[in-house]
C-alpha cells in the first residue's frame, strides 16, 4: 500500500514536500527507530522528521539506505542544535549531519531552537542551500521576535516554521505572520503527543463514528485541511498504519468549523524562554 492520496505543500522556493510523514522524537537510536522508519516506508511513507537532539539520525539512515527506496523519493527533515549555531561552525555541523545520516542531501534543516548565534547559523545554512547539501532551510520554535529578525534580514526566507500545534492550540496568528514570507506551518504534539483527553474529546468520537475513522485520524485529517505539515510519532504498527489512511475522507466547513472552537490557545509545552535557554546544555546532543 502507498500514500496514492498523499498530498502535498509547494514551499516558498518551489519544491514540493509530502504534507504528511513520521516523527521519531523520543524514539531510542538503534532497532526501535531503524524499526518504526522501516514500517512506515514499507507502508507508503515517504517523510520522516527527526533532528540532532534525538540522536536517532544514524538509525533514520540506515532505515531509509535499506528500504531500497530511492533517495529522492524520500523526505527527511532534521534540525541542528544551538551549541551547532554560528558561522563556519554550523558548516561543519552540516556536514557531520550528512554523515550521520549516510546522505548526500537533506530535504530540509531546521534550526531546532531560537538561542544563540542563529543568525551565523542561517548564513551557513543559505551557503548549503547553495552548495547541493540542504533544499530548505526553515526554523523551529521561533515565536518570538527573533522570528522576524530571521524573516526579515534572511537572503533565503524561511520555507517552513516547525512549532506546537493541535486542536487544543491552532495557532492561526501565527500562520498569519509567517504567511507574507511564504512559510508554512509544520506541527508538533500533532496528536497533543498522545494526549489521552484531546484524543477522547467527544467531537472526535462523532466525527470518526461518521466517518469510519478513529479519533486520531480526524485530527491529523483537519491538520491536513488546515494545510499544516504532519509527522505524527508513533512505533505501533497498528498506530503507523492508522495514522496514514487518512486520505479517503473529507471533513466538511462546517465541521472543520467545530474543531476550529476546540482552541483552547493553551500548550503542553509550557516552559518559558529563559528557562528553555537555561535547559539548551542538558538536551545538547553528544556527538
Ligand atoms: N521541533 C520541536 O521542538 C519538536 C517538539 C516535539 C515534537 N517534534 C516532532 O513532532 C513529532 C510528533 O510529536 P510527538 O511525537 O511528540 O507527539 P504526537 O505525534 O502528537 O503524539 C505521539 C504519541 O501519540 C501516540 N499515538 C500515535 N498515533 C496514535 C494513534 N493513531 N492513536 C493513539 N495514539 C497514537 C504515540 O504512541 P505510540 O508510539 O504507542 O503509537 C505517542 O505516544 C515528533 O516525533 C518530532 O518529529 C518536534
Amino acid at each position: 500500500m502507498s500514500l496514492e492520496n498523499q498530498t502535498y505543500v509547494k514551499l516558498n522556493n518551489g519544491i514540493e514536500m509530502p504534507q504528511f510523514g513520521m516523527g521519531v522524537y523520543m524514539v531510542p537510536e538503534g532497532p526501535e527507530t531503524v524499526n518504526a522508519v522501516a514500517e512506515a516506508l514499507r507502508l507508503g511513507y515517504r517523510h520522516i522528521d527527526t533532528a540532532h537532539a534525538y540522536q536517532n539520525e544514524r538509525s533514520v539512515g540506515k532505515a531509509v539506505a535499506e528500504s531500497g527506496i530511492p533517495r529522492d523519493e524520500i523526505w527527511i527533515t532534521t534540525k541542528l542544535w544551538p551549541s551547532e549555531y554560528g558561522r563556519g561552525k554550523t558548516a561543519a555541523a552540516i556536514d557531520k549531519m550528512l554523515e550521520r545520516l549516510g546522505t548526500d542531501h537533506i530535504d530540509l534543516l531546521l534550526l531546532h531552537q531560537q538561542f544563540g548565534d542563529y543568525m551565523g547559523a542561517w548564513a551557513d545554512m543559505e551557503d548549503a542551500v547553495d552548495a547541493g547539501k540542504v533544499r530548505a532551510i526553515g526554523l523551529s520554535n521561533f515565536e518570538s521576535k527573533r522570528l522576524e529578525e530571521v524573516c526579515e534580514t534572511a537572503r533565503i526566507k524561511p520555507a517552513a516554521l516547525q512549532v506546537e500545534c493541535h486542536p487544543y492550540y491552532q495557532q492561526h496568528a501565527l500562520k498569519e505572520r509567517v504567511a507574507q514570507y511564504g512559510t508554512v506551518l509544520e506541527s508538533w504534539y500533532p496528536l497533543g503527543h498522545g494526549d489521552a483527553a484531546l484524543l477522547a474529546e467527544p467531537l472526535f468520537a462523532e466525527l470518526g463514528a461518521k466517518y469510519g475513522k478513529t479519533p486520531a485520524q480526524v485530527i491529523l485529517r483537519w491538520h491536513i485541511q488546515e494545510g499544516n505539515v504532519i509527522f505524527p510519532k508513533s512505533t505501533s504498527s497498528a498506530h503507523i498504519a492508522d495514522n496514514m489512511d487518512i486520505f479517503d475522507f473529507e471533513l466538511t466547513d462546517a465541521e472543520m468549523a467545530q474543531i476550529a472552537l476546540l482552541d483552547k490557545g493553551v500548550r503542553y509545552f509550557n516552559m518559558t524562554l529563559d528557562e528553555q535557554e537555561k535547559n539548551l546544555g542538558a538536551w545538547a546532543p553528544e556527538d
